[in-house]
């Protein structure tokens, strides 16, 4: 028997939706352990030194990506200014922005509007930082002065994820479970 009958039973109101999807509809995902920070070492993506991002799901088709940030130790890790709108939400650890004088901390959620240049740094004392980033758009690596010196996007995140996992063992392929949209390949357990 399954779930839904079991409910159906005593709940009149357990009705599934009767008419079709609206068409153009992307299909939907399920990435079982896909957002659990405790996971296969394998699944963070090494991006400097002591910062790694594990990715949960990368939106190519509409230009933008889900990933954890992992920060062991205290440092400045990038100066950037993004097009598009961030939202982040703090697990682990504290860090801020110097051009803001608040300080996020687990439980927090902080929103970073589109257009603004900020630098992010880990506080003295902080053994290990994990933060979930909700990217729209991207962002370019600036200079103090705003000079640009390099960029990120769902792509160059994808791309990174392609050449780890490939390394690591788990394949390239493996990027294409977390992508959302026609062009992704659907359910994979990765928590194991
Ligand atoms: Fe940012």
């Amino acid at each position: 028997m399954t779930i839904m009958t079991q409910l159906a039973d005593r709940d009149a109101r357990a009705v599934p939706y009767q008419l079709p999807q609206p068409a153009g509809m992307v299909p939907d995902m399920l990435v079982p352990g896909g957002a659990a920070i405790e996971c296969d070492e394998r699944l963070w993506v090494p991006q400097g030194d002591r910062v790694w991002f594990r990715p949960v799901s990368f939106a190519p088709e509409q230009g933008f990506y889900i990933n954890y940030l992992r920060v062991r130790g205290a440092g400045v890790l990038s100066r950037h200014r993004h097009n598009g709108a961030v939202h982040a939400f703090t697990y682990r650890g504290t860090w801020r922005y110097l051009e803001h004088d608040w300080v996020a901390g687990p439980g927090d959620y902080a929103f970073e509007p589109p257009g603004e240049t900020h630098t992010l740094v880990i506080p003295d004392g902080v053994s290990e930082m994990i933060t979930l980033f909700f990217v729209t758009g991207g962002y370019v690596y600036v200079d103090p002065q705003g000079r640009a010196m390099g960029y990120e996007d769902v792509f160059t995140k994808m791309q990174a994820a392609r050449e780890h996992y490939d390394r690591s063992g788990l394949g390239a392929g493996y990027v294409d479970r977390l992508i959302i949209g026609r062009s992704g390949k659907g359910r994979l357990d990765v928590s194991r």
